[in-house]
């Protein structure tokens, strides 16, 4: 990857300056602007029940959720141009899929104390209150007198910890997922990032979910099995308390055995279809899911690229059986039936995928069947020999067929490689790879696009990359998600894959993150998200107040437009 030193022109706008990049409210570029869609507990739909706060379960289920995360965009009015269209790519600004369309949004968490008012719940229905705010949203929004907002819709619905789900692929049906109470299975949690597929739906990813149960030890003692110790459960969890008053969510009840498997997988949701059943499809693979980035390979074959969010975890991806569309043609989902492999990046620039299958030498004889090795894919990597990485994060496939993943960062690391050179890493990096046989191979070279903690000190600045989104024209577009040297708030940076130049677009709230990306088909408004400004507490920041004069900050949507019209990044 020979780096052209010439400004390619393609991104031209003012930076935010360091000077401007702090503060209880967002910054932006002087060439753009920014607009509040969304914010946590706003209603689904006009006329749903307004915010207050705290929020009832009742209400919370028919409002916006919190910890805005991953999100993709659906043009409505434009069935004839898929993201995978090379029209789309160009861009139809005329078509009214660029005002209008179905946004399907994260809400990955919400700490206690943002969204109840006290650090635990004391009621099953405070605990309903926190279920509700997480999960997934779908809106329709459209652009009206120049203000992007939520309408009436068909489709619109909240999916949350509590809603009925289904499961697919090699794990459906396996004693694995059954719970003696014989309880049907709900549900998405601490969903992050997320990804469209080539056929229109949504894929939403559930992190952290180990965190959301704990061990009460009143029907029997909680002892740790070597899977969860892999999966990191614990008697408290992250102390959000569910397992008090939803048994569900108690590792120490033996009548909820199990119900920790259906947890940690990539689910699909229709976002033109409200009576759908969210399915969990397990031949992605179980751990803590960071990302679902679609691409078409060889043959029409689809592969999903996927990262394990979490210090000295994989990189993975699936490679469906057949072409996609075939697959489809003939009733089945192309994500039910293919080969789930994890990245080996060797120290020379090369690399292999290794597959996680039964015949798989270095697996031999630890499964009795494909649905036990999935429920444990991390058991499964670490037979496999992957190549610990430093907590990768979202994936995106840029046009020239590279992908880049973000490494967010890994304080624990003692030993570097060439695949995660700083030990340790504080900052995070970018590494980047290119497959074989357009995606749907063994065996990749890669090299690494990016060293956070090489731009610290000067305009460029950032730390622990986390979001990212290539667009057609070769920009990266960066999301950050942690502590941000110089002053800084978490931010969106731009940068032009080729010439290595970074550009500075937003910086955040106090306190928050920046998280989750998606456009319109002409690229002309770009939507992301402020995850957990002021980190729920008013004194810190009160954004997007005075938007709709509530003084708690709550999680929302950023919409971005340049001012002259353009193409955002340029
Ligand atoms: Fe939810 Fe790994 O960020
Ligand atoms: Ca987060
Ligand atoms: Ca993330
Ligand atoms: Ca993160």
């Amino acid at each position: 990857w020979h780096r052209n030193p010439r400004n390619r022109g393609l991104i031209n706008f003012t930076p935010v300056a360091i000077a401007d990049g702090s503060g209880p409210t967002p910054g932006i570029s002087p060439d753009y602007q920014y607009d509040v869609l969304i914010p946590w507990g706003d209603p689904l739909e006009p006329g749903g029940p307004a915010f207050s706060w705290p929020p009832n379960a009742a209400d919370q289920a028919q409002q916006i959720g919190i910890g805005h995360d991953g999100m993709a965009f659906f043009p409505i009015d434009q069935s004839d141009c898929s993201p995978f269209d090379s029209k789309f790519r160009r861009g139809h600004w005329f078509r009214p899929g660029n005002y209008h369309g179905m946004l399907a949004i994260n809400h990955e968490f919400g700490g206690n104390s943002h969204v109840l008012g006290k650090s635990s719940p004391e009621s099953l229905e405070e605990v309903r209150t926190s279920q509700h705010a997480h999960g997934v949203s779908i809106v329709e929004i459209k652009k009206i007198h120049g203000q992007w907002r939520p309408l009436a819709s068909k489709n619109a619905r909240r999916i949350h910890v509590n809603t009925p789900v289904t499961f697919s692929g090699p794990v459906a049906g396996h004693p694995l997922l059954q719970t003696p109470a014989g309880n049907i299975p709900l549900g998405t949690v601490n969903n992050c990032s997320s990804g469209p597929t080539p056929w229109g739906t949504y894929l939403t990813c559930e992190e952290n979910f180990n965190g959301y149960f704990g061990a009460t030890n009143r029907e029997q003692t909680w002892l740790p099995t070597e899977a969860h110790q892999r999966y990191g459960f614990s008697e408290g969890g992250f102390g959000y308390g569910w397992e008090k008053f939803d048994a569900r969510f108690d590792l120490s009840n033996p009548d909820y055995k199990n119900e920790e498997h259906r947890f940690g997988w990539v689910v699909e949701i229709d976002p033109f279809d409200a009576t759908q059943t969210p399915v969990k499809r397990t031949a992605l693979g179980r751990f803590k899911h960071e990302g679902a980035t679609s691409v078409i390979g060889k043959d029409g074959r689809v592969v999903v690229y996927m990262g394990d969010d979490e210090r000295f975890d994989y990189i993975y991806k699936f490679v469906s059986a057949d072409h996609y569309r075939d697959m489809l043609d003939r009733g089945q989902s192309p994500l039910d039936e293919g080969t789930l492999y994890v990245a080996r990046f060797h120290e020379d620039g090369s690399g292999t995928w290794l597959p996680l299958t039964l015949d798989n030498p270095d697996l031999a004889g630890h499964f009795h069947d494909m649905a036990e090795l999935l429920v444990h894919t991390r058991i499964a990597a670490d037979l496999a020999g992957a190549t610990p990485m430093d907590r990768p994060e979202w994936t995106t496939v840029a046009p020239n067929g590279d992908v880049y993943c973000t490494l967010t960062n890994n304080s624990r690391r003692t030993e570097a490689d060439a695949a995660n050179p700083l030990a340790p890493n504080p900052d995070g990096h970018i590494i980047r790879w290119h497959d074989s046989e357009e995606h749907t191979g063994t065996h990749f070279s890669w090299d690494i696009f990016l060293i956070a903690e090489t731009t610290h000190g000067t305009e460029d600045s950032f730390s622990d990359p986390d979001g990212l989104y290539a667009d057609p024209d070769g920009r990266l577009f960066i999301e950050t998600d942690g502590g941000q040297k110089d002053g800084l708030n978490n931010q969106l940076l731009v940068a032009d894959t080729e010439t290595g130049k970074l550009s500075r677009l937003l910086t955040g709230v106090t306190g928050d993150e920046i998280t989750g990306i998606t456009v319109t088909p002409d690229r002309r408004t770009l939507f992301v998200n402020t995850q957990h400004p002021g980190n729920g507490d008013p004194t810190q920041s009160n954004f997007p107040a005075p938007y709709d004069g509530i003084t708690i900050p709550r999680d929302c949507t950023i919409v971005i437009t340049k001012k002259d019209g353009g193409i955002i990044g340029s």
